[in-house]
């Protein structure tokens, strides 16, 4: 990142980062990490990719970080579940900031590449149903942050690699034919 993008960057996400209901996520480990690292990478990745795709930067940034904020893990309550915890992060986004709806439904999309994935393979997370419908990204936005996602998650979960790189392709090849001018 140039030190201009840093500091567009940094500025971005500092209320966000600052904020006590936020910082409670660095106490719940995710893909071996925090979850607050987790959702910080999605973050830097989000607006690489929105910079690129030139889309809305801000709202890429933004939902990228809060795409995961939810506390506790995915199995310690329904709503924190492999396919619900989009909507419980999207509802405390907008509980605490100044969320918009297009951030909104980014946050909710953002695990389109798990539905894709358990359309594939349906034993896995057989209890959870996974709409294509309900899940599909409906903006630029939320194909970067379910992208970004993916991404960062294959650097996080090397044991998932394969899968997940042949999951990352698809849905950029996607980002790419759909909206690159
Ligand atoms: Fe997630
Ligand atoms: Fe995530």
């Amino acid at each position: 990142m140039t030190k201009n993008n840093k500091q567009e960057f940094d500025l971005l996400v500092k209320d966000i980062l600052e904020n006590e209901h936020f910082l409670e996520t660095k106490k719940d480990l995710h893909h071996g990490s925090s979850k607050y690292e987790h959702c910080l990478r999605v973050a830097r990745m989000s607006y690489r990719l929105a910079k690129f795709f030139k889309a809305d930067v801000k709202s890429a940034t933004k939902a990228g970080l809060l795409h995961d904020f939810f506390l506790g893990t995915r199995k310690e309550k329904p709503e924190n579940s492999y396919l619900r915890h989009p909507l419980t992060a999207a509802s405390n986004a907008k509980k605490y900031f100044d969320v918009t709806p297009l951030e909104e439904e980014a946050i909710k999309t953002h695990m389109f590449h798990q539905v894709l994935l358990k359309k594939l393979f349906p034993f896995i997370n057989r209890e959870e149903k996974a709409s294509i419908k309900e899940f599909k990204p409906k903006s630029k936005e939320g194909w970067i942050i379910c992208a970004s996602d993916l991404l960062v998650s294959i650097i996080e979960c090397e044991r998932f690699q394969f899968t997940y790189a042949a999951n990352v392709a698809l849905i950029l090849i996607f980002n790419i034919i759909m909206f690159k001018n």
